[in-house]
């Protein structure tokens, strides 16, 4: 048995800019915050924007993790003690679908670097591209962020449906943002996961919401993630309760997670 202790986390939304890169990078610091040690991986190979949140310009980054030579701790940037981020690029074009080569390159140097932090995220682009689908598959478990619009929804039903049909996977995490309320957060999941029993067959697991607020847009304008920008901003307050429903799905659900490999070879179908 795998008796390592780390949870790794896809996060992923159909739709583009519902907030998964705020998410990954706040949660990551109220995880943080409660003691873990995390490690985020910026994998949205076409429009990184992770170390644009940070305000910081990384000197090394993904593509340089496929060269020859340099390894995971080289690319690895400190955000605080036990709290690291691999940074990735814009604008690389032959990143953005990344080959079966470079795949498994990476894959090969991340792996035993991933296993000493309790927590790996990743943040991925937006959509359905194979390189998407591929690290989607890598991680234990996947959080799909969608937002009360129409669209958000219809995406994520779309998204859900590829990773059910062609990669065989069954458990989704839902995480509702930029909710005005708690009735509307409930509203959006359940649609979503009413679509998800009726046509897939799949039960899907709510992972709570993060309500709409002007504070998480005024802390990307700062560059300041916003649990530092504003502790006590009713996003950040909800953002640490998430953290803590993570926590306990980690304890609660150990049995059955530990079972697998931190990060599974790609598999591209
Ligand atoms: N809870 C929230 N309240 C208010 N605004 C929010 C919230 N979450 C996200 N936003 C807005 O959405 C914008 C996009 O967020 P973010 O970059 O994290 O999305 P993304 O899903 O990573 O986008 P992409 O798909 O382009 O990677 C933020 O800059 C902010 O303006
Ligand atoms: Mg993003």
């Amino acid at each position: 048995m795998n008796t390592n202790k780390t949870l790794s986390l896809s996060i992923m939304s159909g739709k583009g800019g519902v907030g998964k890169t705020n998410i990954v990078l706040n949660l990551g610091y109220a995880l943080h915050n409660a003691g873990m040690t995390a490690m985020l991986m910026d994998c949205d190979l076409g429009l990184a924007n992770l170390d644009v949140l940070l305000g910081i310009s990384p000197e090394r980054n993904l593509q340089d993790l496929l060269r020859q030579g340099v390894d995971a701790e080289d690319v690895l940037v400190s955000i605080e003690d036990g709290f690291d981020m691999l940074p990735a690029t814009s604008g690389v074009p032959e990143l953005v679908e990344m080959d079966e080569d470079m795949q498994d390159i990476l894959f090969k140097k991340l792996v035993n670097l991933a296993g000493e932090y309790d927590y790996l995220m990743l943040d991925l682009g937006a959509g359905i591209s194979s390189t998407v689908l591929s690290f989607a598959a890598m991680t234990q478990l996947r959080i799909v962020v969608v937002t009360p619009e129409p669209t958000s929804l219809t995406d994520s039903y779309a998204m859900i449906k590829v990773l059910v049909t062609q990669h065989r996977i069954r458990d989704f995490l839902i995480l509702v943002n930029q909710a005005t309320s708690a009735a509307e957060a409930k509203q959006t999941f359940e649609r979503l996961a009413m679509t998800c029993k009726n046509f897939l067959n799949i039960t899907l697991s709510s992972l709570g919401y993060i309500h709409q607020d002007r504070t998480l847009v005024e802390s990307v304008r700062r560059q300041t993630p916003l649990l530092k920008f504003a502790p006590e901003a009713r996003a950040s307050k909800d953002i640490n309760s998430l953290a803590r429903r993570l926590m306990r799905y980690r304890e609660d659900n150990r049995e059955r997670i530990v079972e697998r490999p931190i990060l599974r070879d790609f598999v591209l179908m």
